[in-house]
């Protein structure tokens, strides 16, 4: 994967068709949306639906710290051990990969 000029972190999303780059800076979810992949919701990207929640495959330490609300919201929904929501975190560390990815790609 091609590394993104201006400091902006190496971020993919893991589809059934391949690895997509995300460029671009914001939240995974915002990420994800100008890439043209779907992400579910039903709070808008407020942080309340946990309907947006990925599995990080790769460089979770170079996402922005899980706030307790994103964790609150987390185990209230049943995710695993590692899911984020991607209307919450960001990528912070341009120097690692992240990859990730959402049950219905
Ligand atoms: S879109 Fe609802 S928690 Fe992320």
């Amino acid at each position: 994967m091609p590394r993104e000029a201006g400091g902006v972190a190496l971020l993919s999303a893991c589809t059934r068709a391949g690895d997509v780059p995300l460029a671009g800076r914001g939240t995974v979810m915002d990420r994800c949306l100008a890439a043209g992949l779907p992400v579910a919701s039903s709070c808008s990207g407020r942080g309340a639906c946990g309907r947006c929640a990925m599995a990080v495959l790769e460089g979770a330490a170079a996402l922005s710290p899980a706030s307790l609300r994103e964790q609150r919201v987390l185990r209230r929904n049943g995710h695993p051990e590692g899911a984020r929501l991607a209307c919450r975190c960001r990528v912070l560390d341009p120097a690692l990969r992240v990859r990730v990815r959402a049950d219905y790609w």
